[in-house]
Protein backbone atom coordinates (compact mmCIF):
# COMPACT_ATOMS: atom_id res chain seq x y z
CA UNK A 1 0.00 0.00 0.00
CA UNK A 2 1.69 3.16 -0.98
CA UNK A 3 1.39 6.04 1.80
CA UNK A 4 0.14 8.85 0.07
CA UNK A 5 -2.04 10.79 2.04
CA UNK A 6 -2.76 13.32 -0.30
CA UNK A 7 -6.20 12.06 -1.38
CA UNK A 8 -8.85 12.49 1.78
CA UNK A 9 -12.64 11.60 2.05
CA UNK A 10 -14.63 14.30 4.44
CA UNK A 11 -16.75 13.10 7.32
CA UNK A 12 -19.39 15.06 8.64
CA UNK A 13 -21.08 14.88 11.71
CA UNK A 14 -24.73 16.16 10.83
CA UNK A 15 -25.54 16.53 14.13
CA UNK A 16 -22.64 18.49 15.29
CA UNK A 17 -21.45 20.03 11.72
CA UNK A 18 -17.80 18.98 12.89
CA UNK A 19 -16.07 18.05 9.66
CA UNK A 20 -12.76 15.70 9.23
CA UNK A 21 -10.47 14.61 6.62
CA UNK A 22 -9.73 10.99 6.45
CA UNK A 23 -6.43 9.89 4.19
CA UNK A 24 -7.25 7.17 1.50
CA UNK A 25 -4.65 4.81 0.59
CA UNK A 26 -3.98 3.24 -2.17
CA UNK A 27 -2.98 -0.57 -3.05
CA UNK A 28 -1.52 -1.93 -6.11
CA UNK A 29 -4.50 -3.36 -7.34
CA UNK A 30 -8.07 -3.19 -5.70
CA UNK A 31 -10.22 -0.81 -3.76
CA UNK A 32 -8.57 2.06 -2.15
CA UNK A 33 -9.08 2.16 1.61
CA UNK A 34 -10.19 5.11 4.06
CA UNK A 35 -7.64 4.86 6.89
CA UNK A 36 -9.45 5.12 9.86
CA UNK A 37 -6.75 3.86 12.67
CA UNK A 38 -6.92 7.71 14.28
CA UNK A 39 -10.82 8.17 13.79
CA UNK A 40 -11.94 7.15 17.33
CA UNK A 41 -8.99 9.66 18.46
CA UNK A 42 -10.25 12.30 16.31
CA UNK A 43 -13.53 11.80 16.43
CA UNK A 44 -14.65 10.22 19.49
CA UNK A 45 -16.67 7.28 16.70
CA UNK A 46 -16.23 4.00 16.32
CA UNK A 47 -16.87 2.17 13.02
CA UNK A 48 -19.71 -0.55 13.13
CA UNK A 49 -18.67 -3.37 10.68
CA UNK A 50 -20.15 -7.05 11.97
CA UNK A 51 -18.48 -9.33 9.98
CA UNK A 52 -16.30 -7.09 7.97
CA UNK A 53 -18.15 -6.89 4.87
CA UNK A 54 -15.92 -3.39 3.84
CA UNK A 55 -13.07 -3.09 6.35
CA UNK A 56 -9.47 -4.14 5.45
CA UNK A 57 -7.91 -5.73 8.76
CA UNK A 58 -4.27 -5.60 7.49
CA UNK A 59 -2.33 -4.68 4.50
CA UNK A 60 -0.68 -8.14 2.85
CA UNK A 61 1.41 -8.43 -0.18
CA UNK A 62 0.32 -12.41 -0.58
CA UNK A 63 -3.38 -12.76 -2.41
CA UNK A 64 -5.24 -10.35 -4.50
CA UNK A 65 -8.99 -11.69 -5.46
CA UNK A 66 -11.60 -9.30 -7.77
CA UNK A 67 -14.50 -11.01 -7.11
CA UNK A 68 -16.42 -9.53 -9.19
CA UNK A 69 -14.01 -10.30 -12.37
CA UNK A 70 -13.66 -14.13 -10.68
CA UNK A 71 -9.79 -13.67 -10.56
CA UNK A 72 -7.58 -15.06 -8.27
CA UNK A 73 -3.73 -14.62 -8.03
CA UNK A 74 -1.17 -15.52 -5.60
CA UNK A 75 1.73 -12.79 -5.59
CA UNK A 76 0.55 -11.62 -8.99
CA UNK A 77 0.15 -15.38 -10.43
CA UNK A 78 -3.12 -16.60 -11.60
CA UNK A 79 -4.52 -19.41 -9.70
CA UNK A 80 -5.16 -21.27 -12.80
CA UNK A 81 -1.75 -20.92 -13.70
CA UNK A 82 -0.76 -22.01 -10.72
CA UNK A 83 -2.60 -25.27 -10.52
CA UNK A 84 -1.67 -26.53 -14.29
CA UNK A 85 1.77 -26.03 -14.04
CA UNK A 86 3.05 -25.58 -10.60
CA UNK A 87 3.27 -28.16 -7.44
CA UNK A 88 1.94 -27.49 -3.91
CA UNK A 89 5.28 -27.01 -2.50
CA UNK A 90 6.51 -24.47 -4.79
CA UNK A 91 3.10 -22.74 -4.37
CA UNK A 92 3.82 -22.76 -0.67
CA UNK A 93 7.32 -21.27 -1.35
CA UNK A 94 5.61 -18.37 -3.47
CA UNK A 95 3.21 -17.64 -0.79
CA UNK A 96 5.93 -17.21 2.18
CA UNK A 97 8.56 -15.79 -0.16
CA UNK A 98 7.01 -13.77 -2.47
CA UNK A 99 8.73 -15.34 -5.70
CA UNK A 100 8.62 -18.79 -7.05
CA UNK A 101 11.89 -20.31 -6.45
CA UNK A 102 14.82 -21.21 -8.85
CA UNK A 103 16.21 -24.99 -8.88
CA UNK A 104 18.50 -24.22 -6.35
CA UNK A 105 15.94 -22.54 -4.15
CA UNK A 106 13.36 -25.60 -4.52
CA UNK A 107 15.78 -27.86 -3.71
CA UNK A 108 16.76 -26.35 -0.39
CA UNK A 109 12.75 -25.98 0.59
CA UNK A 110 11.55 -29.08 -0.42
CA UNK A 111 14.45 -30.71 1.74
CA UNK A 112 13.83 -28.43 4.61
CA UNK A 113 9.77 -29.45 4.39
CA UNK A 114 10.67 -33.37 4.41
CA UNK A 115 12.99 -33.25 6.96
CA UNK A 116 10.61 -32.31 8.99
CA UNK A 117 7.24 -35.27 7.90
CA UNK A 118 7.77 -37.01 11.01
CA UNK A 119 5.98 -36.88 14.18
CA UNK A 120 7.01 -37.26 17.48
CA UNK A 121 6.42 -41.12 18.33
CA UNK A 122 4.62 -40.04 21.28
CA UNK A 123 2.09 -37.50 19.77
CA UNK A 124 1.10 -40.63 17.87
CA UNK A 125 -0.08 -41.86 20.86
CA UNK A 126 -2.50 -39.30 21.36
CA UNK A 127 -4.59 -40.62 18.99
CA UNK A 128 -5.53 -43.44 20.89
CA UNK A 129 -7.01 -40.84 23.44
CA UNK A 130 -10.39 -40.56 20.52
CA UNK A 131 -13.09 -42.65 19.70
CA UNK A 132 -12.33 -44.35 16.70
CA UNK A 133 -15.72 -42.69 15.03
CA UNK A 134 -14.21 -39.09 16.59
CA UNK A 135 -14.70 -36.67 13.52
CA UNK A 136 -11.24 -36.11 12.18
CA UNK A 137 -11.66 -32.26 12.52
CA UNK A 138 -11.58 -32.69 15.91
CA UNK A 139 -8.85 -34.82 16.06
CA UNK A 140 -6.74 -32.24 13.80
CA UNK A 141 -7.74 -29.64 16.43
CA UNK A 142 -5.95 -31.32 19.15
CA UNK A 143 -3.24 -33.31 17.70
CA UNK A 144 -2.34 -29.84 16.09
CA UNK A 145 -2.44 -27.54 18.78
CA UNK A 146 -0.96 -30.54 20.58
CA UNK A 147 2.38 -29.54 18.50
CA UNK A 148 3.18 -26.39 20.89
CA UNK A 149 4.20 -29.65 23.63
CA UNK A 150 6.39 -31.35 21.44
CA UNK A 151 8.39 -28.57 19.85
CA UNK A 152 9.63 -26.14 22.03
CA UNK A 153 12.13 -25.03 19.88
CA UNK A 154 10.18 -23.55 17.69
CA UNK A 155 7.65 -21.58 19.50
CA UNK A 156 9.91 -18.32 20.14
CA UNK A 157 8.25 -16.33 17.96
CA UNK A 158 10.71 -13.22 18.51
CA UNK A 159 13.04 -15.51 16.96
CA UNK A 160 13.00 -15.79 13.14
CA UNK A 161 14.83 -19.31 13.05
CA UNK A 162 12.52 -20.89 15.10
CA UNK A 163 9.33 -19.10 12.81
CA UNK A 164 10.79 -20.47 9.89
CA UNK A 165 11.13 -23.69 11.65
CA UNK A 166 7.82 -23.73 12.75
CA UNK A 167 6.27 -23.46 9.13
CA UNK A 168 8.40 -26.06 7.45
CA UNK A 169 7.44 -28.45 10.65
CA UNK A 170 3.65 -27.36 10.01
CA UNK A 171 3.48 -27.46 6.44
CA UNK A 172 5.52 -30.86 6.56
CA UNK A 173 3.38 -32.20 9.33
CA UNK A 174 0.03 -31.57 8.57
CA UNK A 175 -0.62 -34.48 6.39
CA UNK A 176 1.04 -36.66 8.61
CA UNK A 177 -1.51 -36.25 11.51
CA UNK A 178 -4.18 -35.78 8.34
CA UNK A 179 -3.72 -39.28 7.32
CA UNK A 180 -3.14 -40.52 11.03
CA UNK A 181 -6.62 -39.13 11.69
CA UNK A 182 -7.83 -41.11 8.40
CA UNK A 183 -6.09 -44.40 9.26
CA UNK A 184 -7.26 -44.41 13.01
CA UNK A 185 -11.16 -44.22 12.11
CA UNK A 186 -10.29 -47.06 9.85
CA UNK A 187 -8.43 -48.78 12.14
CA UNK A 188 -5.41 -49.85 10.16
CA UNK A 189 -1.94 -48.92 10.91
CA UNK A 190 -0.58 -45.12 10.27
CA UNK A 191 2.02 -45.41 7.44
CA UNK A 192 5.10 -42.80 8.04
CA UNK A 193 6.21 -40.71 5.60
CA UNK A 194 7.92 -41.65 2.62
CA UNK A 195 10.80 -38.27 1.42
CA UNK A 196 11.38 -39.57 -1.60
CA UNK A 197 7.48 -38.98 -3.13
CA UNK A 198 5.93 -35.41 -3.89
CA UNK A 199 3.90 -33.86 -1.39
CA UNK A 200 0.54 -35.06 -2.78
CA UNK A 201 1.86 -38.84 -3.10
CA UNK A 202 3.17 -38.99 0.10
CA UNK A 203 -0.22 -38.01 1.38
CA UNK A 204 -2.50 -40.35 -0.43
CA UNK A 205 0.25 -43.26 0.20
CA UNK A 206 0.00 -42.48 4.16
CA UNK A 207 -3.66 -42.17 3.51
CA UNK A 208 -4.31 -45.76 1.23
CA UNK A 209 -0.95 -48.00 1.90
CA UNK A 210 -0.97 -50.63 4.34
CA UNK A 211 2.05 -52.45 5.67
CA UNK A 212 1.16 -56.04 4.32
CA UNK A 213 1.81 -55.36 0.37
CA UNK A 214 3.19 -52.75 -1.87
CA UNK A 215 1.32 -49.78 -2.63
CA UNK A 216 1.68 -47.64 -6.08
CA UNK A 217 0.21 -44.24 -5.79
CA UNK A 218 -2.00 -43.54 -9.23
CA UNK A 219 0.08 -40.91 -11.08
CA UNK A 220 -3.39 -39.45 -12.28
CA UNK A 221 -4.90 -39.12 -8.60
CA UNK A 222 -1.81 -37.86 -7.37
CA UNK A 223 -1.86 -34.62 -9.45
CA UNK A 224 -5.51 -34.26 -8.98
CA UNK A 225 -4.62 -34.47 -5.09
CA UNK A 226 -1.91 -31.82 -6.05
CA UNK A 227 -3.70 -29.00 -8.07
CA UNK A 228 -6.87 -29.57 -4.82
CA UNK A 229 -4.36 -28.84 -2.84
CA UNK A 230 -2.67 -25.50 -4.24
CA UNK A 231 -6.29 -24.53 -4.85
CA UNK A 232 -6.93 -24.11 -1.23
CA UNK A 233 -3.52 -22.83 -0.27
CA UNK A 234 -4.91 -19.78 0.56
CA UNK A 235 -7.57 -17.22 -0.21
CA UNK A 236 -6.47 -13.81 1.45
CA UNK A 237 -7.90 -12.72 4.73
CA UNK A 238 -10.97 -15.60 4.55
CA UNK A 239 -12.25 -16.77 8.40
CA UNK A 240 -9.67 -19.35 9.29
CA UNK A 241 -6.61 -16.88 7.78
CA UNK A 242 -8.12 -14.27 9.86
CA UNK A 243 -8.28 -16.22 12.98
CA UNK A 244 -4.87 -17.52 12.52
CA UNK A 245 -3.95 -14.08 12.49
CA UNK A 246 -5.74 -12.54 15.45
CA UNK A 247 -4.86 -15.41 17.44
CA UNK A 248 -1.30 -14.52 16.42
CA UNK A 249 -1.61 -10.80 17.54
CA UNK A 250 -1.19 -12.10 20.82
CA UNK A 251 2.07 -13.41 21.30
CA UNK A 252 0.07 -16.98 20.84
CA UNK A 253 2.83 -19.95 19.72
CA UNK A 254 2.62 -20.94 15.82
CA UNK A 255 1.20 -24.46 16.64
CA UNK A 256 -1.77 -22.40 18.88
CA UNK A 257 -2.84 -20.38 16.07
CA UNK A 258 -3.21 -23.30 13.35
CA UNK A 259 -4.81 -25.16 15.66
CA UNK A 260 -7.07 -21.99 16.06
CA UNK A 261 -7.40 -21.57 11.96
CA UNK A 262 -8.47 -25.28 11.70
CA UNK A 263 -11.49 -25.07 14.23
CA UNK A 264 -12.65 -21.71 12.32
CA UNK A 265 -12.16 -23.56 8.91
CA UNK A 266 -14.31 -26.29 10.06
CA UNK A 267 -18.00 -24.49 9.65
CA UNK A 268 -20.00 -25.19 7.18
CA UNK A 269 -20.13 -21.09 6.22
CA UNK A 270 -16.55 -21.95 5.54
CA UNK A 271 -13.82 -25.12 4.86
CA UNK A 272 -16.95 -27.93 6.05
CA UNK A 273 -18.66 -26.60 2.71
CA UNK A 274 -17.57 -29.46 0.49
CA UNK A 275 -18.55 -32.08 3.31
CA UNK A 276 -21.93 -30.04 3.00
CA UNK A 277 -22.35 -30.07 -0.57
CA UNK A 278 -21.60 -33.79 -1.11
CA UNK A 279 -24.74 -34.67 1.98
CA UNK A 280 -26.55 -32.23 -0.38
CA UNK A 281 -25.61 -33.65 -3.26
CA UNK A 282 -26.34 -37.39 -2.07
CA UNK A 283 -30.00 -36.16 -0.42
CA UNK A 284 -31.01 -34.91 -3.92
CA UNK A 285 -30.38 -38.59 -5.38
CA UNK A 286 -31.63 -37.82 -8.84
CA UNK A 287 -32.15 -34.80 -11.49
CA UNK A 288 -35.62 -34.33 -11.08
CA UNK A 289 -35.40 -33.11 -7.48
CA UNK A 290 -33.42 -30.44 -9.08
CA UNK A 291 -36.59 -27.87 -9.05
CA UNK A 292 -37.73 -29.17 -5.63
CA UNK A 293 -33.98 -27.93 -4.12
CA UNK A 294 -33.85 -24.43 -5.92
CA UNK A 295 -37.07 -23.66 -4.69
CA UNK A 296 -36.26 -24.78 -1.16
CA UNK A 297 -32.83 -22.61 -1.41
CA UNK A 298 -35.03 -19.69 -2.71
CA UNK A 299 -37.16 -19.49 0.40
CA UNK A 300 -36.76 -17.13 2.87
CA UNK A 301 -38.36 -19.07 5.64
CA UNK A 302 -36.58 -22.62 4.88
CA UNK A 303 -33.11 -21.67 6.59
CA UNK A 304 -31.64 -24.04 3.12
CA UNK A 305 -28.60 -22.98 0.97
CA UNK A 306 -27.14 -24.67 -1.96
CA UNK A 307 -24.32 -25.60 -0.29
CA UNK A 308 -21.23 -24.70 -2.65
CA UNK A 309 -22.67 -21.45 -4.01
CA UNK A 310 -22.21 -18.03 -3.32
CA UNK A 311 -18.88 -16.69 -1.38
CA UNK A 312 -18.53 -13.08 0.31
CA UNK A 313 -15.53 -12.19 -2.14
CA UNK A 314 -17.05 -13.95 -5.33
CA UNK A 315 -19.95 -12.15 -7.59
CA UNK A 316 -18.92 -13.81 -10.37
CA UNK A 317 -17.63 -17.50 -11.18
CA UNK A 318 -14.80 -18.61 -8.49
CA UNK A 319 -11.81 -19.39 -10.65
CA UNK A 320 -10.88 -22.26 -8.57
CA UNK A 321 -14.30 -24.16 -9.68
CA UNK A 322 -13.49 -23.80 -12.94
CA UNK A 323 -10.20 -26.10 -12.24
CA UNK A 324 -12.05 -28.43 -10.06
CA UNK A 325 -14.97 -28.91 -12.64
CA UNK A 326 -12.43 -30.21 -15.39
CA UNK A 327 -9.98 -31.97 -12.28
CA UNK A 328 -13.38 -34.09 -11.38
CA UNK A 329 -13.94 -35.01 -15.19
CA UNK A 330 -9.99 -36.52 -15.20
CA UNK A 331 -10.46 -38.23 -12.15
CA UNK A 332 -13.38 -39.81 -12.47
CA UNK A 333 -12.35 -41.08 -16.39
CA UNK A 334 -9.50 -42.03 -14.61
CA UNK A 335 -11.38 -44.50 -12.53
CA UNK A 336 -13.89 -45.46 -14.89
CA UNK A 337 -17.06 -43.55 -13.50
CA UNK A 338 -17.59 -41.42 -16.31
CA UNK A 339 -21.54 -41.49 -15.62
CA UNK A 340 -21.14 -41.01 -12.05
CA UNK A 341 -24.67 -39.59 -11.14
CA UNK A 342 -23.53 -37.60 -8.67
CA UNK A 343 -21.30 -35.43 -10.73
CA UNK A 344 -24.60 -35.79 -13.15
CA UNK A 345 -26.72 -34.27 -10.64
CA UNK A 346 -24.02 -31.57 -9.23
CA UNK A 347 -24.08 -30.18 -13.04
CA UNK A 348 -27.42 -30.37 -13.74
CA UNK A 349 -27.55 -28.40 -10.43
CA UNK A 350 -25.45 -25.82 -11.43
CA UNK A 351 -26.75 -25.77 -15.17
CA UNK A 352 -30.29 -24.64 -13.41
CA UNK A 353 -29.13 -22.28 -10.65
CA UNK A 354 -27.19 -20.37 -13.16
CA UNK A 355 -30.12 -19.57 -15.41
CA UNK A 356 -32.49 -19.00 -12.12
CA UNK A 357 -33.67 -15.07 -12.21
CA UNK A 358 -32.91 -15.20 -7.94
CA UNK A 359 -29.25 -17.00 -8.34
CA UNK A 360 -28.76 -14.30 -11.12
CA UNK A 361 -30.11 -11.50 -8.83
CA UNK A 362 -28.06 -12.27 -5.65
CA UNK A 363 -24.36 -13.13 -7.97
CA UNK A 364 -24.06 -16.69 -6.74
CA UNK A 365 -21.71 -19.04 -8.49
CA UNK A 366 -20.34 -22.08 -7.87
CA UNK A 367 -17.45 -21.79 -5.32
CA UNK A 368 -14.59 -24.29 -4.99
CA UNK A 369 -16.38 -26.39 -2.69
CA UNK A 370 -19.19 -27.76 -5.57
CA UNK A 371 -16.86 -30.23 -7.27
CA UNK A 372 -14.23 -31.14 -4.71
CA UNK A 373 -16.47 -33.29 -2.85
CA UNK A 374 -17.50 -35.67 -5.96
CA UNK A 375 -13.24 -35.69 -6.54
CA UNK A 376 -12.50 -36.69 -3.19
CA UNK A 377 -15.15 -39.18 -2.76
CA UNK A 378 -14.48 -41.05 -6.30
CA UNK A 379 -10.71 -41.14 -4.45
CA UNK A 380 -12.00 -43.07 -1.22
CA UNK A 381 -12.03 -40.60 1.12
CA UNK A 382 -14.97 -40.47 3.25
CA UNK A 383 -16.65 -37.16 4.14
CA UNK A 384 -15.35 -36.55 6.85
CA UNK A 385 -12.11 -36.18 5.58
CA UNK A 386 -12.71 -33.19 2.99
CA UNK A 387 -12.28 -30.06 5.54
CA UNK A 388 -8.89 -31.97 7.12
CA UNK A 389 -7.48 -32.02 3.16
CA UNK A 390 -8.33 -28.48 3.17
CA UNK A 391 -6.31 -27.78 6.62
CA UNK A 392 -3.68 -29.50 5.03
CA UNK A 393 -3.64 -27.16 2.05
CA UNK A 394 -4.33 -24.07 3.64
CA UNK A 395 -1.59 -24.35 6.34
CA UNK A 396 0.57 -23.15 3.65
CA UNK A 397 -1.70 -19.97 2.89
CA UNK A 398 -1.69 -19.40 7.17
CA UNK A 399 1.99 -20.03 7.58
CA UNK A 400 2.57 -17.51 4.87
CA UNK A 401 0.35 -14.84 6.73
CA UNK A 402 1.20 -15.37 10.12
CA UNK A 403 4.88 -14.57 9.08
CA UNK A 404 4.15 -11.83 6.89
CA UNK A 405 2.65 -10.18 10.56
CA UNK A 406 6.54 -10.78 11.72
CA UNK A 407 7.01 -8.09 8.61
CA UNK A 408 4.98 -5.14 10.10
CA UNK A 409 7.39 -3.98 12.05
CA UNK A 410 5.20 -3.22 15.90
CA UNK A 411 2.93 -6.56 16.46
CA UNK A 412 -0.79 -4.63 17.71
CA UNK A 413 -2.75 -7.14 19.51
CA UNK A 414 -6.10 -7.57 17.21
CA UNK A 415 -9.07 -5.98 19.70
CA UNK A 416 -12.18 -4.91 17.72
CA UNK A 417 -14.42 -2.75 19.80
CA UNK A 418 -18.52 -2.78 19.79
CA UNK A 419 -22.02 -1.07 19.76
CA UNK A 420 -23.10 -1.70 23.51
CA UNK A 421 -26.74 -2.19 23.07
CA UNK A 422 -26.97 -4.18 27.04
CA UNK A 423 -28.45 -2.34 29.71
CA UNK A 424 -27.14 0.85 31.20
CA UNK A 425 -25.72 1.59 34.91
CA UNK A 426 -27.44 -0.31 37.61
CA UNK A 427 -26.83 -1.40 41.46
CA UNK A 428 -26.31 -4.62 42.55
CA UNK A 429 -29.53 -6.52 43.85
CA UNK A 430 -29.16 -9.09 46.85
CA UNK A 431 -30.11 -12.78 45.80
CA UNK A 432 -33.03 -13.09 48.53
CA UNK A 433 -34.32 -10.01 46.61
CA UNK A 434 -34.54 -11.40 43.38
CA UNK A 435 -37.48 -13.76 43.62
CA UNK A 436 -37.36 -17.60 42.64
CA UNK A 437 -37.46 -20.42 44.86
CA UNK A 438 -35.89 -20.70 48.75
CA UNK A 439 -33.15 -23.06 49.10
CA UNK A 440 -35.27 -25.77 50.42
CA UNK A 441 -38.12 -25.48 47.91
CA UNK A 442 -35.40 -25.87 45.00
CA UNK A 443 -33.75 -29.31 46.61
CA UNK A 444 -37.43 -30.68 46.70
CA UNK A 445 -38.53 -29.74 42.67
CA UNK A 446 -35.25 -31.03 42.14
CA UNK A 447 -35.52 -34.20 44.15
CA UNK A 448 -39.40 -34.96 42.51
CA UNK A 449 -37.14 -34.11 39.22
CA UNK A 450 -34.64 -36.90 39.65
CA UNK A 451 -37.51 -39.70 40.72
CA UNK A 452 -39.67 -38.81 37.71
CA UNK A 453 -36.62 -39.27 35.56
CA UNK A 454 -35.62 -42.83 37.28
CA UNK A 455 -39.41 -43.75 37.10
CA UNK A 456 -39.57 -42.78 33.61
CA UNK A 457 -35.98 -44.61 32.64
N1 LIG B 1 -28.18 -20.48 -1.41
C1 LIG B 1 -29.26 -19.65 -1.39
N2 LIG B 1 -29.18 -18.33 -1.09
C2 LIG B 1 -27.97 -17.83 -0.80
C3 LIG B 1 -26.81 -18.63 -0.81
C4 LIG B 1 -26.94 -20.00 -1.14
N3 LIG B 1 -25.88 -20.80 -1.16
N4 LIG B 1 -25.75 -17.88 -0.48
C5 LIG B 1 -26.21 -16.64 -0.28
N5 LIG B 1 -27.57 -16.60 -0.47
C6 LIG B 1 -28.43 -15.43 -0.39
C7 LIG B 1 -28.71 -15.05 1.06
O1 LIG B 1 -29.87 -15.66 1.55
C8 LIG B 1 -28.80 -13.55 1.00
O2 LIG B 1 -30.09 -13.24 0.54
P1 LIG B 1 -30.80 -11.85 1.06
O3 LIG B 1 -29.94 -10.74 0.55
O4 LIG B 1 -32.14 -11.91 0.40
O5 LIG B 1 -30.84 -11.93 2.54
C9 LIG B 1 -27.82 -13.16 -0.11
O6 LIG B 1 -27.70 -14.32 -0.95
C10 LIG B 1 -26.45 -12.79 0.41
O7 LIG B 1 -26.00 -13.82 1.30
P2 LIG B 1 -25.12 -13.55 2.57
O8 LIG B 1 -25.24 -14.71 3.51
O9 LIG B 1 -25.42 -12.19 3.11
O10 LIG B 1 -23.68 -13.51 1.92
P3 LIG B 1 -22.32 -13.74 2.68
O11 LIG B 1 -21.29 -13.09 1.86
O12 LIG B 1 -22.43 -13.34 4.11
O13 LIG B 1 -22.17 -15.34 2.68
C11 LIG B 1 -21.57 -17.55 2.09
C12 LIG B 1 -21.34 -16.04 1.83
C13 LIG B 1 -21.47 -17.84 3.59
C14 LIG B 1 -20.47 -18.34 1.37
C15 LIG B 1 -22.97 -17.93 1.55
O14 LIG B 1 -23.04 -17.67 0.16
C16 LIG B 1 -23.31 -19.39 1.86
O15 LIG B 1 -23.81 -19.68 2.94
N6 LIG B 1 -23.07 -20.33 0.88
C17 LIG B 1 -23.27 -21.73 1.10
C18 LIG B 1 -22.11 -22.30 1.92
C19 LIG B 1 -20.84 -22.45 1.11
O16 LIG B 1 -20.85 -22.92 -0.02
N7 LIG B 1 -19.72 -22.02 1.72
C20 LIG B 1 -18.39 -22.15 1.11
C21 LIG B 1 -17.76 -20.81 0.90
S1 LIG B 1 -16.26 -20.97 0.02
C22 LIG B 1 -15.13 -21.39 1.17
O17 LIG B 1 -15.19 -21.12 2.33
C23 LIG B 1 -13.98 -22.14 0.68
Amino acid sequence: MTDSTLRTVTLIDDLTGKSWKLPVRDGSMGPSVIDIRKLYTDTGYFTHDPGFTSTSSCESKITFIDGDKGVLLHRGYPIDQLAEKSDFLEVAYLLQFGDLPNTTQKTEWIKNITYHTMVHEQLRSFFNGFRRDAHPMAIMCGVVGALSAFYHDSTDIHDERQREIACHRLIAKMPTLAAAAFKYSTGQPFIYPRNDLSFAENFLHMCYAVPAEPHLVNPVLARAMEKIFILHADHEQNASTSTVRLASSSGANPFACIAAGITSLWGPAHGGANEAVLKMLIEIGSKDKIPEIIKRAKDKDDGFRLMGFGHRVYKNYDPRAKVMQQTCREVLSELGLRNDPLLETAMELERIALQDDYFIAKKLYPNVDFYSGIILRAMGFPMSMFTVLFAVARTAGWVAHWQEQFSEGEQKIGRPRQLYTGPTLRSFVPLEERGGKTDAEAFISEWQRRRSDTLTG
